[in-house]
């Protein structure tokens, strides 16, 4: 075993969860390889949100066959969300038989032993273990993709069943990190001069709902890290709506620290559907906290996730979500099609939506939404921003804005790439914001 390719699937918590097994898999000597073909150990970190994420997996195991023809001592382990599923091993083992260890989202931390124990005998296995996330005692390295960015979990699982949901099916229910490995981990990053912090969990305002923090909750937790020594920024996600609290607000106001920008996905714009997706927030109560948060914060960027062609979903209730992108008017929306889950209760809904109609009504909110966010980009033109400085070319330096907008800069002595500088944004140029020192 010399090297190792991972193809990782799905949000920011499985982005992070490869940074583990790229650090398990270093510990044991092995070097990232450059290309799948070069590589003896092969993993799939896989997502299951929606069909679509299945599929190109699906697809792209398929297509390593013939590698593991040529050469029979490859190792391919599929591990993550999708094999987590209580019918899935099998599946993919009949489909793929030449998949070697399968294991799932809550065991992830234990793959190093799962390596050694197959290489002791060279036999199947399968490593998919129910329950909650399970966090290796003995600590494990990380390799992590970015010298500026850096995930840190905060905590695992979600309590919450959105109807639509497999999330917590396949990461089992909410376990908080203990405060002070959280904060170790973080002083950490810093002093290693990392920039940007992102504190992340399904659910992240449920920290310490589950008594294990020694009444540490969210904002507590983030309003310490906010007052560490050291030049950096703190993000999070993802929050859900129905608990973002004052006090969080308060405390997101109250910091410098803490970027200005904000995940809060609405899902729907139509009280019916928020209460058939079991949301437990009303149009009416999730207005109500934007408003409070940029009453307090009126430099906030918002973002959201959108989901359309959910069951039961007519005109109305799709002119409903169309009207909320209107009134809101975030700088970002993730639009989804809606995609039956097994498992789920909203999978066995009547009035499923016909994938046609998904489809105008995704394009139809997708032209809407980038009308807004061009509109507010060149609102900004103007304005002060302080950016991430990541990267130069021959023409420019290139930084992202908080809202993760990628800003172009004048070359300009002064300025060092992975340094935060402050610049005017003198200019909106397909797609990408002009600044200038
Ligand atoms: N179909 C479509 N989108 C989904 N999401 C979660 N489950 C589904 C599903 N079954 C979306 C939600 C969530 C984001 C991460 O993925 O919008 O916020
Ligand atoms: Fe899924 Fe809802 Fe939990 Fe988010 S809060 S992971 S959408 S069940």
């Amino acid at each position: 075993m010399n090297k190792y390719f991972i193809y990782t699937y799905g949000c920011q918590m499985n982005v992070h969860e490869s940074e583990k097994l790229a650090g398990m898999l270093e510990g044991k000597g092995l070097k990232k390889a450059e290309k799948v073909n070069d590589a003896d150990v092969i993993v799939f970190n896989t997502c299951c949100i929606r069909e679509s994420a299945e599929q190109k997996i699906m697809g792209n195991i398929g297509a390593i066959k013939p590698l593991k023809k040529k050469n029979k001592d490859i190792i391919v382990a599929v591990c993550g969300c999708m094999s987590q599923q209580t019918d899935k091993p099998s599946i993919l083992r009949k489909k793929f038989p030449f998949i070697n260890i399968i294991f799932g989202a809550n065991n992830i931390e234990f793959f190093s032993d799962y390596l050694d124990e197959y290489n002791s005998n060279k036999k199947y296995l399968n490593r998919v273990i129910e329950g909650n996330y399970q966090e290796n005692t003995t600590g494990i390295p990380l390799v992590r993709d970015n010298k500026l960015y850096a995930y840190v979990n905060i905590m695992y699982g979600c309590n919450n069943f959105c109807t639509y949901c497999i999330v917590p099916f396949v990461r089992g229910r909410e376990v908080s990190r203990s405060p002070q490995a959280i904060y170790t981990e973080v002083k950490e990053l810093i002093s290693k001069g990392y920039k940007v912090i992102t504190l992340l969990g399904q659910n992240v305002n449920s920290y310490g709902l589950d008594n294990s923090t020694g009444g540490v909750l969210f904002p507590k937790l983030l309003d310490t890290i906010a007052h560490f020594d050291g030049d950096f920024e703190v993000r999070f996600m993802t929050s859900h709506p129905k608990d973002i609290s004052d006090d969080l607000i308060k405390v997101m106001a109250q910091n410098e620290k803490i970027s200005k920008s904000l995940h809060l996905p609405a899902q729907s714009g139509s009280n019916k559907i928020l209460k058939a997706m079991n949301r437990n927030y009303t149009v009416e109560s999730y207005l109500e906290k934007i408003n409070k948060i940029r009453a307090l914060i009126p430099n906030i960027t918002l973002s959201t996730d959108i989901i359309v062609g959910f069951p039961g979903e007519g005109d109305e209730e799709y002119e409903a979500t169309k009207r909320l992108i209107e009134t809101v008017r975030y700088h970002n929306a993730f639009i989804f099609m809606y995609s039956p889950r097994k498992g789920t209760i909203a999978a066995t809904m009547e009035n499923q939506v016909s994938t046609e109609e998904k489809h105008k009504r995704v394009n139809d909110l997708l032209k809407i939404e980038h009308k807004i966010s061009d509109e507010l980009f060149h609102t900004m033109v103007g304005s002060k921003q302080r950016v991430l400085v990541e990267s130069e070319n021959n023409d420019y330096f290139v930084a992202k804005a908080q809202c993760g907008k990628v800003v172009k800069i004048e070359k300009d002595s002064s300025i060092n790439v992975g340094q935060f500088v402050t610049v005017k944004i003198i200019d909106y140029q397909s797609g990408d914001l002009i600044g200038k020192i």
